[in-house]
């Protein structure tokens, strides 16, 4: 018996070194070491990255449920139904948005005159909640006037389903802002909303408005609070705003001006979005930026769920992608409004009272500076044009402004001839950051484990701003590619020195409206729902503990490389919780063993208690979606643990998270 175990032993320890393994590496013998804290992990290291692409302001976050609330659109009824006597008018109250509706006598008492508004994909509504309707309203002298609002059913038009109604007089002929809430008798995803002329005098209404009455933190000019919670939940260190592509517009005239997203929500100018149009497969005539949600609402936001701000401004190009040749850009000795535009957005963030900018931001309804730290400048630009654009905007703010990080782009890929010239350009220009972007398949995910060990120390820090696994063929939030996101990220956790932000892209979806996907969150009017991304984005950022601690196999660190089984680690010490936090990756179909050694504890010493956390799928190819939200959600147990060492098996195709006390 002895002489056949000695035998398989030998065939064993043959087939090992055949295959090229090592013992250690057949049993995945990973040393953490425990008394060599590393670098510190930014707080901003995992965050958020929002752009108003898949309806994600407007339609999405934003609460507002009335499209063309202003009749601003290039069709100024787009959205909108119109019976009866009605006609638009161009000398409304807000300057910027100049258009609002006269509803007058139809001529016959049995004719109406009134208007419906389609909502996204609908006006949804739930029963028995409270939803606040206004408009700017007047009717003409000595002759008051009345409306009759309802939230209706329109699959029974004919015989219609009035689910909420409310009756508003207009008495005054100067505008005056009307509210009345409605609550529906019952949910409806497809609603409309309705209003009447009730009187045979006329009224003007302007700016209708509907939003429900619960909204994130309570804000009237709020957010959907079922997505901004999800947002909050991650717990992320940072918010990147407004955008990517829209920073950029399709052309100068159409990028995105924080300055029309400021001040009273009525006066601010709509502008086109790029997403509209940019994907003919996907195209959405109706999409537009109200600005509803704009700069102020980002810097709150960002305050209430604990994130720090990062806006995005223009740098006096228009998207390279659709604009070839300098025309279409602002010649560098032309730049300063645009500079400006970066100044007085620190000064709004920022500044005092006495400003002008942190005047109108006290005037919103936010006396305190934001404490802003970070302003990127450009989102995905190459060639020589950029660093000649951005050099003068460095040197402005650094002047004004010396303590505000600055982040540069490295255009829209992760390597190749443009990445390898801008790199070197932001290291000149002495950037604080450098933006990366990598939309990849899995292969690519699966080779970059390492991507950063061998990263410049000395010069700017990686933002790894846009990222996302896109399956090949299969572009859309399966369990799998969420699996190499976390595969990958063990990569940005090891090399926390050089990586100080990551933010996955884009963030939401909405579920009819979308041009982009995967994503990390989806939603349709009443509901959203976290991806797997989701789920590894909120372990991540949940569980980034405070220190890297190195973690090898065999004197390596763990990136997949060939003879690691499939294998992604890396480890963190939080100071806080006094926990040693491991995270691996199984991309493989194999389970592994996982033996966790903890190096340099003091002799004697125990661990106590091991949690773990996995997130794992029924196939690698599922996915959560409104119907079936939790088919992939984080499961936490616990492991038994004592000594310095933690002995266990990974599941194939599994993201653990070790927490050990
Ligand atoms: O996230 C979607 C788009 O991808 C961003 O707008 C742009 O920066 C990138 O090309």
């Amino acid at each position: 018996m002895k002489t056949i175990t000695r035998h398989l032993s030998a065939l064993m320890i043959a087939a090992v070194c055949g295959s090229g393994l090592t013992s250690a590496q057949t049993t995945n013998e990973m040393t953490i070491q425990t008394n060599k804290i590393g670098a510190e992990i930014q707080p901003t290291m995992y965050g958020l990255f929002f752009e108003d692409i898949n309806y994600g302001a407007d339609g999405g976050l934003y609460a507002e449920m009335i499209k063309n609330r202003s009749f601003e659109f290039p069709q100024n009824f787009m959205g909108w139904n119109t019976f009866g006597n009605v006609s638009l008018k161009d000398d409304g109250p807000f300057e910027k948005n100049p258009h609002y509706v006269r509803l007058s006598n139809p001529g016959h008492r049995h004719k109406r005159t009134g208007l419906d508004n389609e909502g996204f994909f609908g006006v949804a509504f739930r029963k028995g909640e409270e939803y606040r309707f206004s408009v700017w309203a007047r009717c003409a002298k000595d002759a008051p006037s009345k409306i009759r609002v309802e939230l209706i059913d329109p699959k029974s038009m004919g015989e219609t389903q009035v689910l909420a109604k409310q009756n508003i007089e207009v008495s005054s002929p100067e505008w005056q802002k009307y509210t009345v809430i409605l609550t529906p008798s019952e949910t409806e995803t497809k609603g409309r909303l309705r209003i009447f002329l009730d009187s045979d005098n006329s009224v003007d209404l302007e700016h209708v408005s509907l939003f429900p009455v619960e909204t994130w933190q309570g804000h009237e000019n709020g957010l959907r609070k079922d997505i901004a919670q999800k947002l909050a939940d991650i717990k992320p260190g940072l918010l990147r705003f407004p955008g990517g592509c829209i920073v950029e517009g399709t052309d100068l005239e159409t990028r995105y001006q924080w300055k029309n997203s400021v001040g009273p929500v009525e006066n601010r100018p709509l502008n086109e979005n790029r997403w509209e149009y940019t994907f003919p497969h996907r195209f959405f005539p109706d999409y537009f930026q109200s600005y509803g949600l704009g700069f102020f609402e980002f810097f709150q936001l960002s305050e209430e769920i604990g994130a720090e701000p990062l806006p995005v401004l223009n740098v006096g190009l228009s998207c390279q992608y659709q604009n070839k040749g300098p025309k279409a850009h602002v010649p560098v000795d032309e730049l300063d409004p645009y500079i400006q535009d970066a100044l007085d957005l620190i000064e709004f963030a920022n500044g005092d009272t006495t400003t002008t900018w942190g005047k109108l931001r006290a005037q919103m309804g936010h006396p305190a500076p934001f404490g802003m730290k970070f302003i990127g400048i450009g989102n995905e630009q190459w060639d020589s044009i950029y660093p000649e654009h951005l050099k003068p905007f460095i040197t402005a703010i650094r002047a004004k402004y010396p303590d505000i990080k600055i982040v540069g782009s490295s255009g829209p890929n992760s390597e190749g001839k443009d990445f390898d010239y801008l790199w070197p350009e932001m290291r000149k220009l002495k950037a604080d950051l450098v933006d990366e972007h990598f939309y990849r398949p899995e292969s690519w995910f699966l080779s970059q484990g390492a991507r950063y060990d061998n990263y410049d120390r000395k010069g700017p820090k990686v933002f790894a701003g846009e990222y996302a696994c896109h399956g090949k063929g299969k572009k859309w939030n399966h369990f799998n590619a969420a699996l190499l996101e976390a595969a990958f990220m063990t990569g940005l956790e090891r090399n926390a020195d050089v990586v100080h932000m990551a933010t996955y892209a884009p963030l939401l979806a909405h579920v009819e409206g979308w041009q982009w996907r995967p994503d990390m969150i989806w939603f349709d009017n009443l509901r959203s729902v976290p991806t797997s991304s989701y789920y590894v984005q909120q372990l991540y950022a949940t569980n980034k503990g405070t220190n890297v601690l190195p973690l090898t196999m065999d004197k390596k660190p763990v990136t997949g490389a060939e003879g690691q089984n499939g294998l992604f680690a890396s480890a963190v010490y939080d100071k806080n919780t006094r926990e040693y936090i491991v995270k691996v990756a199984n991309t493989g179909t194999e389970p592994q063993p996982v033996n966790l050694n903890f190096a340099g504890m003091k002799k004697g010493s125990s661990l106590t208690s091991c949690r773990v956390i996995t997130l794992d799928a029924p196939d690698p190819e599922s996915e959560n979606t409104l119907e079936n939200p939790s088919t992939v959600t984080p499961k936490e147990s616990t492991l038994p643990i004592s000594g310095q060492k933690l002995t266990t098996t990974i599941s194939p195709l599994t993201f653990a998270i070790y927490i050990v006390k």
